[in-house]
């Protein structure tokens, strides 16, 4: 398969996007893999040519990041954490399972069978940073929270099988290459499907909410609130700005409570 000419032209949009070209090389190489289900020899000339480096220094790049991938990638990629926490508490167990139910080793991919609509290649991949909802595993990068051995196998059962998945706090699952088009900024409109972060993301907050904590003061900013948004955040900045520039008012610490001293904030109410 070679790219073709709207592949080239999305090359080259994504390069526009950046003050230095060469800044959009890794959106472009996710492009590539949406084209091609794998980084090409041709995909990265491709990228060569439209910034002007050598494929050297693409190839570089390609072999450097884990989700670059050389070797074709099936319709779904699952990965299986396998980093110590996740690994506890049965990612170990769960990857050992996948292996046997698909059989195929890590980093391969699985052959389709008469009664498969898709194809899955499974990987062990390292911390995901979502150890609240340890074991995780992951569809094309989404998360897929507090998973068993049981629930792996019938997660891939359902992705060969054409059955709608969902993350369980994300998006429908869309195919790997639908997902790498999105990786290199082609939305697909569906970032605001599911619930941005689960409850276990969220216990610290609760519990700086119930405390009445606010993270600590920096200097020339005022206190934040637990929870505050970053819109209210950067308003009140603003305002502060605003309001010291024109009445030159001291810069006298907030009664904040802190997070790293909470009797300290007690003691200013
Ligand atoms: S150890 Fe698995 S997400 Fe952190």
């Amino acid at each position: 398969m070679s790219l073709t000419q709207t592949t080239y032209d999305e090359l080259r949009q994504i390069a526009a996007r950046y003050p230095e070209a060469r800044s959009g090389l890794l959106p472009m190489l996710h492009l590539v893999q949406s084209a091609e289900g794998r980084i090409t020899p041709e995909g990265i000339e491709a990228c060569a040519e439209v910034l002007g480096i050598s494929a050297a220094e693409v190839s570089g790049v390609a072999t450097f990041y884990t989700m670059y991938k050389r070797k074709p990638v099936g319709d779904y990629h699952v990965g299986v954490c396998t980093n110590t926490l996740c690994a506890v508490m049965g990612g170990d167990a769960i990857f050992e399972r996948l292996k046997d139910h698909l059989e195929v080793g890590n980093d391969e991919t699985t052959d389709r069978r008469p009664e498969d609509k898709h194809s899955i290649t499974l990987e062990h991949i390292e911390c995901n940073a979502a150890c609240d909802y340890a074991p995780v595993m992951t569809v094309n990068w989404e998360f897929m929270d507090d998973m068993t051995p049981q629930s792996a196998t019938q997660l891939v059962d359902d992705l060969r099988s054409g059955a709608e998945v969902s993350s369980t706090r994300g998006a429908r699952i869309c195919t790997w290459r639908e997902a790498e088009r999105v990786l290199a900024g082609f939305p697909d409109d569906r970032a605001d499907e599911g619930p941005s972060a689960g409850p276990a993301s969220l216990v610290g907050l609760g519990i700086a909410r119930e405390n009445g904590w606010t993270a600590p003061e920096v200097e020339g900013r005022p206190a934040v609130a637990a929870g505050q948004g970053s819109r209210e955040r950067a308003a009140e900045s603003a305002d502060t700005s605003r309001a010291e520039t024109e009445t030159k008012v001291d810069e006298s610490p907030a009664d904040a409570k802190h997070l790293d001293n909470p009797a300290k904030g007690d003691d200013a109410q």
